[in-house]
């Protein structure tokens, strides 16, 4: 706000602090008018005046840190190329004298990379930049870029019968762009699951395999199934698409070609089951599965042990020889080691039924895990040396990369790309946030249910009694700041409290997180910025955005209706933080506290118990009858319009 307004403002709220003393019932009044409230004792003046979001915790600048992300070898195994996204960085490191050897600028924040066969071209996604740039290998210069969907943040490249072709990832579009090299241009845009994140390729270019972080639902109270999508490379088409039953946050896959395998590690969800079981392992579980490619047969195995979990399997790499896999458990600082073999000998012995519950067995993971490598803080990204001898693990919030032997599984250094950022809170906060230490037996951490700080997109019983009916849509933490109470029942005033006492009473069953900890991650929290929205790149709105917005802000429906003021959506929803922090009945068995709308483009499903699949359905399935807002006279076009508004928010 300007400095003028804001005088302006203060001049105002003086005048109607001494007219409220004059005339206190006019304001009692207006505060009941424009809340639609008949309890005023929670409301007060600044749940709709003089917000701010210039002040919160998000808006302000920020330390960066040399998180190393994405990574890729030479060919000859000499040169480590490492993404640092949070810094607009391509870092590239000798993997003998393990020292950082040049540090280039590439814009918009880089995330994943892939080498051409000859390794002279690096191909780096720009995950804030929707865009694909190539870097040349000798300069590290950037020679060409091109334009993918929103939020690329995997690249694969191979070599086809048609030419080299780019498997890129789009995270936040839900497809996939496939581009040729020379000419560098996009051939197709196949779409994929919800939030394709890795990619690999057949060594002889005929199929590319995408995994995907969230699960499309079929209904809210339905086992989830995120999916492996197949592509083929050559004509940019979608040619299968493999389930992952009650499986989700798969953030990498690796290929076992002798093998006709696609490995990727996942987390098995049971979010249907009450929270109460967590003692008994049943709210996830750490795991991977195997599919054969060549059936299209999808196996999943733990990782896990009985009594202690492997929270947050992240990265994951396969040896070039087929012989073993590593998984990276960014919760639990671990690299498991798998054993393929030991795997293929279980498979080929177990029966059908066996196979379809080993999942399920805490007992099967030492038949084929021979090894744990303890790491510094959340491994993530992992790489394999062309000659298969190294393994190299971005410890991403130690800003460093661990070399592992291969053979010995033992450590042979770290190449050290900054100071791991423990002055900053932010950072330390991030650490809390990401780690499985305070949860039991170590199952889970807080991103194992807000990846990035945002939603898993799935609804969780939380019912402390047990029963199992009392399902609670996830929320965003993204730009959360300022919109307290928290909670879907606005119960929680503060996030110490909701991050503190209830998560350890409702989750982790154990100690609370201590209090500096906890400091850490509330100030993690408040400084995470609201989701990146599609919006055009001047920030104008579109003509249907801007009908959108006139439906938004309407006092008057379309007959020219006076819409009351309880009834407009900018009355509950009111911006900038598009919520007055109230709690109403909808019409959804509530009261509920208003959700905020930053980012809730990307947020599905919605409403407190996740009923509404998308936006439309708030109002075409559920709140029909104005309950929820005048939305009964829009037709179709209309709530398009006011669907295609709230995406941009
Ligand atoms: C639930 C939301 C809400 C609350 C609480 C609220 N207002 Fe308002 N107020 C509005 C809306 C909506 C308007 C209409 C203009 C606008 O949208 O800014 C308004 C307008 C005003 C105006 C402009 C003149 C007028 O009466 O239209 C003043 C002054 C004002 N409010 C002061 C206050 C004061 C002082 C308080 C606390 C005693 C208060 N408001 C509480 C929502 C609220
Ligand atoms: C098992 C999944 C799960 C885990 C683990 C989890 N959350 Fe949540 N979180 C949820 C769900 C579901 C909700 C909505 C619950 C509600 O409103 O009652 C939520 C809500 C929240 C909210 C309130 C947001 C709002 O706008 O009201 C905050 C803050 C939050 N979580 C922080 C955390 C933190 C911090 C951790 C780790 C200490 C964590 N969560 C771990 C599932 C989880
Ligand atoms: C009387 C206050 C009120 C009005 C008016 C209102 N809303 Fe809501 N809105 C809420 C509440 C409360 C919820 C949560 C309901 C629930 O979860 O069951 C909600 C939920 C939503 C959600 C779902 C958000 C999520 O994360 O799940 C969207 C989107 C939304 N409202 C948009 C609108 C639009 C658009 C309008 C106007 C047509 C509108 N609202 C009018 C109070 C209001």
């Amino acid at each position: 706000m300007k400095p003028r307004l804001i005088t302006l403002f203060l001049v105002v709220a003086a005048l109607g602090a001494v007219a409220m003393w004059l005339r206190q019932d006019y304001w009692v009044d207006h505060m009941s008018r424009m809340s639609g409230q008949k309890d005023l004792s929670h409301v007060t003046c600044f749940n709709c005046h003089m917000v701010s979001t210039a002040k919160l915790r998000w808006a302000q600048p920020r330390p960066h840190h040399d998180a190393p992300a994405g990574l890729a070898v030479s060919p000859d195994g000499k040169i480590i190329y490492i993404a640092l996204d949070d810094r607009d960085q391509i870092a590239a490191a000798d993997a003998v004298s393990q020292k950082v050897l040049r540090r280039v600028k590439v814009a918009g924040r880089p995330f994943g990379l892939a080498l051409d066969a000859a390794g002279q071209k690096l191909f780096v996604t720009c995950r804030d930049a929707d865009r694909l740039a190539i870097l040349d290998t000798q300069t590290l210069k950037e020679t060409a870029s091109i334009g993918v969907g929103m939020a690329p943040v995997a690249v694969a490249y191979c070599r086809t019968s048609a030419g080299e072709r780019l498997i890129v990832a789009n995270s936040m579009a839900d497809n996939i762009s496939v581009l040729s090299v020379s000419p560098l241009r996009e051939i197709g845009r196949p779409s994929a699951g919800r939030e394709p994140f890795d990619v690999t390729v057949n060594p002889d270019g005929t199929r590319a395999f995408v995994v995907n972080r969230m699960a499309w639902l079929a209904s809210v109270k339905t086992v989830p199934a995120a999916e492996v999508t197949e592509i083929d490379p050559v004509t940019a088409r979608t040619i299968g698409r493999d389930p992952l039953a009650s499986a989700h946050l798969s953030e990498s896959i690796g290929i076992v070609p002798s093998r006709s395998w696609v490995l990727n590690p996942l987390v098995k969800v049971r979010n249907l089951v009450p929270i109460t079981q967590v003692a008994n392992g049943w709210v996830m579980s750490s795991g991977f599965a195997v599919t054969d490619t060549r059936t299209c047969k999808v196996i999943q195995l733990p990782l896990d042990e009985a009594n202690n979990y492997y929270a947050d399997p992240s990265g994951m790499a396969v040896a070039p020889d087929g012989k073993r896999a590593f998984i990276a458990s960014g919760g639990s600082d671990v690299v498991s080691v798998v054993d393929l073999d030991k795997v293929s000998a279980w498979l080929a012995a177990a029966s059908v039924s066996t196979k379809e519950e080993a999942i399920n067995d805490m007992s099967l993971s030492p038949e084929y895990v021979i090894a744990r490598i303890p790491t510094q803080r959340n491994p993530r990204q992992l790489l394999i040396s062309p000659d298969g001898g190294t393994l190299y693990v971005a410890e991403r919030l130690q800003d460093s990369i661990l070399l592992v032997d291969t053979k010995t599984l033992t450590t042979k250094g770290r190449i050290m790309l900054g100071d791991g950022g423990l002055n900053d809170p932010i950072r330390r906060g991030e650490r809390v946030f990401t780690t499985a230490a305070y949860t039991f037996q170590h199952q889970f951490s807080c991103r194992s249910c807000h990846p990035d700080g945002h939603v898993d997109g799935l609804s969780y019983d939380f019912d402390t009694s047990g029963i199992g009916d009392n399902l609670l849509d996830n929320r965003s933490l993204l730009g959360v700041a300022g919109t307290e109470p928290f909670k879907w029942n606005g119960k929680n005033p503060s996030l110490e409290v909701q991050c503190g006492p209830r998560f350890a009473k409702v989750l982790m069953r154990t100690d609370p997180i201590p209090p500096k900890e906890l400091r850490d991650l509330t100030t993690f929290i408040k400084s995470q910025p609201p989701q990146r929205v599609a919006r055009r790149h001047d920030g104008k709105l579109t003509p249907a955005q801007e009908r959108g917005k006139a439906i938004f802000f309407a006092t008057k429906t379309s007959a020219g209706v006076e819409i009351p003021h309880g009834k407009r959506c900018s009355s509950c929803h009111r911006p900038p933080l598009y919520t007055v922090r109230l709690s109403f009945d909808v019409g959804t068995g509530g009261p509920f506290d208003t959700p905020h709308l930053l980012g809730v483009a990307n947020t599905a499903p919605y409403l407190h118990d996740g009923r509404a699949l998308s936006l439309e359905e708030i109002w075409t399935l559920y709140s029909t009858n104005d309950t929820h807002g005048v939305t009964s006279y829009m037709n179709k076009e209309q709530l398009n319009d006011l669907v295609e508004f709230l995406k941009t928010l």
